[in-house]
Formats: C-alpha cells, sequence, structure tokens
C-alpha cells in the first residue's frame, strides 16, 4: 500500500486538537437523545506517514531516513469512545480510497460511510438533503462535527455556507494561509484573473480586494492602475479577515485559531473552529470545549518557538 505522507511538523498537534474536540463531544453528547455524525470531507487514506531523518550513531555518517506512521483523521475519528453513531469518510483520491474502504472493513460493527468524490459536492449534498432536526421517519436530530482538511485552496465558500446554514454541524477548519498568500501576491500586477477567481471561490466575496491592497490614487480602479497599488494586509489581517467571513456565516460562534507552521517557520494555515448551531447552551458547550483545546494549542506553539 502507498504511505500518504502529508503536513509537516505542526500535523500532530492539528490531528491532536481534532482527537481531543471528537473525544469530548462524545462524552457530551452521550446522554442526549441526538444521533452523533463525525465527516471527514478530505479524509486521506486513514493514516499519515512521515519521513524523519536518521540518526547519526556513527559520527557524521548519514544515517536512512525512516518512515513513521501515526493514525490519520479518519482512523482517530472511528477509535473514539464512545463511538460517533456514522462516520462519513470523503476522498478523491482512488488508491486513498481503496485504504478507506479496507479501514471500514477493519471495523465491521461501525457504521462508517466512505464516499469517492469531490468534497464540495458531496458535502453540500449531505448538509442539505440531511433531516438534522429529525423527522418523523428517522425520530432523533443529528448533531456533528465536520473537518475540513484541504491541501490548499480546495473548499469553496458554497461549501462553508452550506455546513453553517445546517446549524447542526461543529466545524474545525484547516484554512490554507499559505495558498491565500501565493494567490494575493503583493504586487498586484501578479494578481492574475485566475488567482482572483480563486481567492473569490475561497473567500466567498470580492472586497478583500479593497481590505488587502493599497492604492494611492483612490479615485482609479488599482487593479488598472497597479504600478500604485500594493498588498498592505500582513498574515494577522488576512487571518482577522478570514474569520469576519466566518462569523459571517456561523450564526453560534467562531473562535480564533491556532496558526501552524511550515518546517522552516512561515505561517501554513490557520486552524478555525466555528459553531452552526445558535442555541445559547449549544454554543456555550461547543465553545467551553474548544477553546480550552485552542488555548493550549497556542501555548505549545510559544513553548516551541
Ligand atoms: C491533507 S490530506 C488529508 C489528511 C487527512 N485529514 C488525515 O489526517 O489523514 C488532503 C486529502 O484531500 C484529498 N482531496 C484533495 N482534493 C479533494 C477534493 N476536492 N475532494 C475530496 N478529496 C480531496 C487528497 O487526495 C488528500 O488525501
Amino acid at each position: 500500500m502507498t504511505s500518504h505522507i502529508f503536513g509537516g511538523p505542526d500535523t500532530p498537534k492539528k490531528l491532536r486538537c481534532l482527537q481531543k474536540y471528537l473525544q469530548a463531544f462524545a462524552i457530551a453528547l452521550r446522554d442526549q437523545q441526538f444521533a452523533c455524525v463525525y465527516i471527514d470531507a478530505f479524509a486521506g487514506s486513514g493514516s499519515r506517514t512521515e519521513v524523519r531523518p536518521g540518526i547519526p550513531l556513527f559520527g557524521s555518517e548519514l544515517a536512512e531516513p525512516e518512515e513513521v506512521t501515526t493514525p490519520g483523521s479518519a482512523r482517530i475519528a472511528i477509535e473514539i469512545n464512545p463511538p460517533m453513531h456514522s462516520i462519513v469518510l470523503i476522498e478523491q483520491d482512488s488508491a486513498r480510497f481503496a485504504q478507506l474502504q479496507a479501514l471500514k472493513a477493519e471495523y465491521p460493527d461501525r457504521q462508517i460511510i466512505p464516499r469517492q468524490g469531490d468534497a464540495n459536492e458531496l458535502v453540500q449534498r449531505l448538509c442539505r438533503g440531511m433531516k438534522w432536526r429529525g423527522s418523523e421517519k428517522i425520530g432523533r436530530g443529528v448533531r456533528g462535527v465536520i473537518f475540513l482538511d484541504p491541501y490548499g485552496m480546495e473548499v469553496s465558500w458554497a461549501t462553508v455556507k452550506a455546513i453553517a446554514d445546517t446549524e447542526a454541524l461543529d466545524c474545525w477548519y484547516f484554512f490554507p494561509l499559505s495558498g491565500l498568500y501565493r494567490n494575493a501576491p503583493r504586487d498586484p500586477t501578479k494578481l492574475s484573473s485566475g488567482k482572483q477567481a480563486s481567492l473569490d471561490r475561497v473567500l466567498g466575496a470580492t472586497d478583500w480586494r479593497e481590505r488587502w491592497y493599497d492604492h494611492k490614487n483612490t479615485s482609479r480602479d488599482m487593479f488598472e492602475d497597479a504600478d500604485q497599488a500594493i498588498r498592505r494586509a500582513d498574515v494577522d489581517a488576512i487571518e482577522r479577515y478570514v474569520k469576519e467571513r466566518l462569523q459571517t456565516a456561523f450564526k453560534g460562534a467562531v473562535l480564533d485559531p491556532v496558526r501552524l507552521h511550515h518546517k522552516n517557520g512561515p505561517p501554513l494555515a490557520s486552524l478555525f473552529f466555528a459553531v452552526s448551531n445558535p442555541s445559547p447552551p449549544a454554543v456555550a458547550l461547543a465553545t467551553r470545549m474548544a477553546s480550552h483545546i485552542l488555548s493550549s494549542g497556542r501555548s505549545s506553539q510559544t513553548r516551541s518557538r
């Protein structure tokens, strides 16, 4: 089987946040009347392989790098106890999808639903088709957690909006800061129409053009008069903008994210947590559980930097 090599030094932190939240969520909802679902929209293969440099045991002699495999988000979710009622695993890549099917076969007593295809299409369909509040046929309502863990700018705003509109899902979103950076160069002459369209699709808005770019002559279109303009928004401002965008969709809450970094230091992504359910007790519970997890993620960041 092929190994799924992805992520960087902060990937274990991301997966720890997810694991801790799913554990707390499963315990908190154990005695409530809801069915609990976990949706892994970019599920990968079920495990993560990391290549670690070998330890030079004989002076400077180069040691072989070693491959270390640990559970990925799908296996982490399956192993939560008490178990979630249903686990939906979405993956586009055929080889990784086959690994998810093998993972399902390891747990014949569990309701694990692997789906191969585009996460945007499948998540939107699921969010709009599910009777979250319950129905005569299925009885109880459904509550859940969704994890958006793309490589880059794959998640469309329409997907984020469909999740928020369920008013039933808590969402962990690994938001691609470095993708935004790449698509919003400081020099707007490099901002191609393709890059602009990509940013519009991920952010679901067009006002980032005015919010992020400074231009001296405000009476002219900065994209026509490109040499007058420059991106003034730094990574903090971009992250704040993303939080504002999420707040327009999620009626419950959007917490300050934990920022994760590349191996050599620059920001890679921000791990956001958002609550779609507007009911005050649901918001209070989800916020209490997630803010504790996020703040321990932030303090481990300070210690290791
Ligand atoms: C960062 S990896 C996910 C890792 C996984 N969450 C884990 O912890 O093991 C991103 C995954 O998304 C898949 N992917 C990329 N674009 C996709 C799309 N549009 N729809 C569904 N899956 C996609 C990739 O094949 C890859 O396996």
